[in-house]
């Protein structure tokens, strides 16, 4: 798979939005539905799976362990496997791309077999630290062997006698917590993982809805997640909701270009992964949740979002593993509010794709927008009625997040704002551009 060429866009001011549109499916779910998909014995069939470049990334990775994982004319996807156990070493390098999720979930799944895995990655990818999952999966008997800080390129030297640990999470981690589930999967007794503060619980689910036998509880250290190793899997149907991670641009946009009504069908609601939601709804937001349904184990609702006057608000560190990827975006609805907007407890925005603290700050400072960067918060003014300037370039550092966030931007400020590269869109949202243009959205091609 190549790397894109760079693709430079621009946005300027937009009127109302409006319409309903269908955002593509999470990228969380697409990532775990392939991956146990072509585990499990017997074929699981995927519905709306993201077809982002990190997830076709995944699919690579899971036919080169000797899995299935193949797109029907229909769009559905369907993967098969061989069981737990029936991995096979691939014959190549790993490269996931932009792909934090894919890498160090794909680390856990290889480390407990008899084999050794390369990964590699774009630039971004090779900047990100590896070492909180490598730190676990070395107490179950796993080598890697990294660059500095555990960075990638890097090596997995699978382990032939797995130890189950029982592990605490020292950075709430969903990505870190699945790691070592994935790597319990092929370890004889119980794994356990303990995480203080509750993480998007996807791979929990999908590994009960496959038939693994794992335990939730609440202990005084936390949240104990406990799977018994060498289960059966077996293939199922996936139906993959839309991605409340993608909804968050349209749904902000929509909040911040005056007359909009937008509505954005079959978004998952899971509970973990609604912190944006409830912090919009706080800042005076008129979000309405419809038709709130379960499909294939998961919460899912249709939103309708209307132009609302917002408010600054302090938004608390505990909320931060809930809205974890949507930090960007709500600094820009920030900027579109009356006073001031806190937000707390953001480390782990610093080794996301890029530096999202640093990077925030100085493309909302570019665009005429007042705000203070913490060690790990973010404070932004919002412009009594005025709207931002805008009218500056930003570089996206290959962070689809922070694209999407200041072409969102742009479309409300006084003058456009451009992006470098919106190439790295793809690897979450493809038809980002499109679909936002089909609401009244103005995003184009930058022309040189
Ligand atoms: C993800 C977990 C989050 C999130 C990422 C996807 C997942 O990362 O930022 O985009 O699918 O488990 P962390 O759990 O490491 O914060």
């Amino acid at each position: 798979m190549a790397h894109s060429a760079v693709l430079p866009l621009t946005s300027g001011s937009a009127g109302s939005l409006s319409g309903s549109v269908q955002v593509p499916g999470d990228k969380s779910i697409s990532h775990r539905s392939l991956m146990l998909g072509a585990l499990a014995l017997g074929e699981t069939e995927i519905h709306g799976l993201l077809e982002g470049e990190d997830v076709l990334r995944t699919a690579a990775a899971m036919r080169a362990l000797g899995g299935a994982a193949e797109r029907g004319a229909d769009g559905v996807w369907h993967a098969r496997g061989r069981g737990i156990g029936g991995l096979i070493e691939p014959a190549d390098v790993l490269d996931l791309g932009n792909a934090g999720t894919g890498t160090r979930l794909l680390m856990g799944l290889v480390a407990t077999y008899d084999f050794t895995t390369f990964f590699t990655g774009d630039a971004s990818l090779r900047s990100r630290p590896m070492a909180r999952v490598a730190e676990p999966l070395t107490r179950m008997g796993a080598q890697i062997i990294a660059r500095s800080k555990g960075r990638p390129p890097l090596a997995v030297i699978g382990t032939a006698e797995p130890l189950p640990i029982t592990y605490r999470l020292p950075v709430a981690s969903a990505q870190v917590k699945s790691a070592i589930l994935l790597a319990g999967l092929n370890t004889p007794g119980i794994t356990t993982v303990i995480e203080p503060e509750p993480t998007r619980d996807h791979t929990e689910l999908m590994l009960r809805g496959f038939g693994a036998e794992l335990t939730v509880e609440q202990t005084p250290e936390g949240r104990a997640v406990s799977l018994r190793g060498q289960p059966e899997l077996t293939g199922r149907k996936i139906v993959v909701p839309g991605d409340p991670s993608s909804a968050a641009f349209p749904l902000v946009a929509a909040l911040i270009l005056p007359g909009s009504d937008v509505t954005l069908p079959n978004i998952g609601l899971n509970p973990h992964r609604i912190g944006l939601i409830e912090t919009l709804l706080e800042m005076g937001a008129d979000i309405q949740i419809l038709d709130r349904r379960e499909v294939a184990g998961e919460p899912v609702g249709d939103l309708r979002v209307r132009a609302s006057k917002l408010q600054g608000i302090t938004v608390p560190a505990e909320r931060a593993p809930s809205m974890i990827d949507e930090y960007p975006i709500l600094s820009v609805a920030a900027a579109f509010a009356e006073g001031e907007t806190k937000m707390l407890g953001l480390a782990e925005l610093r080794v996301k794709e890029s530096d999202r603290l640093g990077t925030m700050a100085q493309g909302l400072a570019g665009c005429g927008i007042e705000v203070s960067e913490g060690e790990d918060s973010l404070t932004v003014r919002g412009g009594k009625g005025r709207k931002p300037a805008g009218g500056t370039t930003i570089a996206v550092k290959l962070d689809h997040r922070i694209g999407m966030s200041f072409l969102v931007l742009g479309l409300a400020a006084e003058r456009p704002v451009a992006i470098d590269d919106g190439a790295a869109i793809d690897t979450s949202f493809p038809g980002f551009a499109r679909l936002m243009n089909g609401l009244g959205a103005g995003i184009a091609p930058l022309k040189a």
